[in-house]
């Protein structure tokens, strides 16, 4: 008689129950303001899978009274790193950092030390972009001083943040001069990777936030970029977001969002600037040339 077949790991078989989503999807809504539609089972059961199986839970279930039960909070890191998406890109949405060189940092140039603060960062390529931005525009003149705040949910983005290192295909496009000046040359196991200088690095702070818990600054600041987050909120969410942001703008500073994120159906005091930016009344910076001399 043929040996009985060995049974299957346990893991294989583990489907996503509808009370197990449900379970899920209160979660993510209530600690990250995480908004998983119905639907989106395919993608909650292929991103937790690996979880599963890493942790050798035997059913969602499982691992959901795992993570809840976890006071380290790591497990529920874990959890909502699988569940987001960290893409971003060196100079993505190139408008905002038009916008940023046309406009922003010309407002901004007679003013004291700058505050910036870039609200879901990812592994950093915004706010590096952001300093990069601001270095070239003020080279060799004296601009103000510029301090970026960087904060994001994920510990495993900050932490690939901080390290500020990047394949060299993220800087294809740029000249021998400006890696020159930006960047440091990997050698050995990091050939092929650029790291940021550290002067570059020093002018930006990473810190952990969830930007559906309270969260208080030392002072206001003069750009907020809260872009490609508010996608996965609800409406609701969304709108306390955006006027928590508002309240920790300089009057006349600007809010920049995702250009796939609409302001449209919530209620806020700002000002419609372009798409993906509104403006903060008051203040100087936020007015145009033409408004401020009157004509
Ligand atoms: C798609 S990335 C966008 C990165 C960057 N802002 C950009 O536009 O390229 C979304 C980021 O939001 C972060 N995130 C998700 N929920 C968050 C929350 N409740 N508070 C803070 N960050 C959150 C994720 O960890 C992820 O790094």
């Amino acid at each position: 008689m043929p040996d009985p077949a060995p049974p299957l790991p346990a893991l294989q078989s583990a489907a996503l129950s509808a009370r197990e989503f449900e379970a899920i999807r209160r979660l993510a809504r209530q600690r990250f303001g995480l908004d998983l539609k119905p639907g989106k089972e395919e993608l909650v059961s292929a991103r937790l899978g690996k979880k599963l199986r890493e942790g050798n839970f035997r059913s969602y279930r499982e691992y959901v009274d795992f993570v809840v039960a976890d006071r380290t909070g790591e497990a529920l890191m874990g959890l909502i790193d699988a569940l987001t998406t960290n893409f971003t890109s060196f100079f993505r949405e190139e408008a905002h950092f038009e916008f940023l060189r046309r406009t922003a940092l010309p407002e901004l140039r007679r003013k004291g030390p700058i505050g910036i603060w870039c609200a879901a960062c990812s592994t950093g390529e915004e706010p590096y972009s952001i300093a990069f931005t601001i270095r070239d525009e003020w080279e060799g003149a004296i601009g103000p001083e510029f301090h970026i705040l960087a904060t994001d949910i994920s510990t495993r983005a900050l932490q690939a943040a901080r390290a500020a290192v990047y394949p060299a295909q993220c800087f294809e496009r740029q000249s021998a001069a400006w890696l020159r000046k930006y960047l440091l040359r990997g050698e050995g196991k990091w050939r092929g990777h650029y790291r940021v200088k550290p002067a570059l690095r020093r002018t930006i702070e990473f810190r952990r936030l969830n930007l559906i818990e309270p969260f208080s600054h030392a002072r206001p600041f003069h750009l907020i970029f809260c872009r490609n987050v508010m996608i996965y909120f609800d409406k609701a969410t969304q709108a306390a977001v955006v006027n928590r942001l508002a309240e920790w703008l300089e009057p006349g500073g600007y809010l920049l969002v995702g250009h796939a994120e609409s302001l449209t159906g919530i209620s806020h005091s700002l000002r419609y600037v372009q798409p993906a930016v509104y403006a903060k009344p008051g203040g100087e910076a936020g007015t145009s040339a033409r408004e401020r001399s009157g004509s």
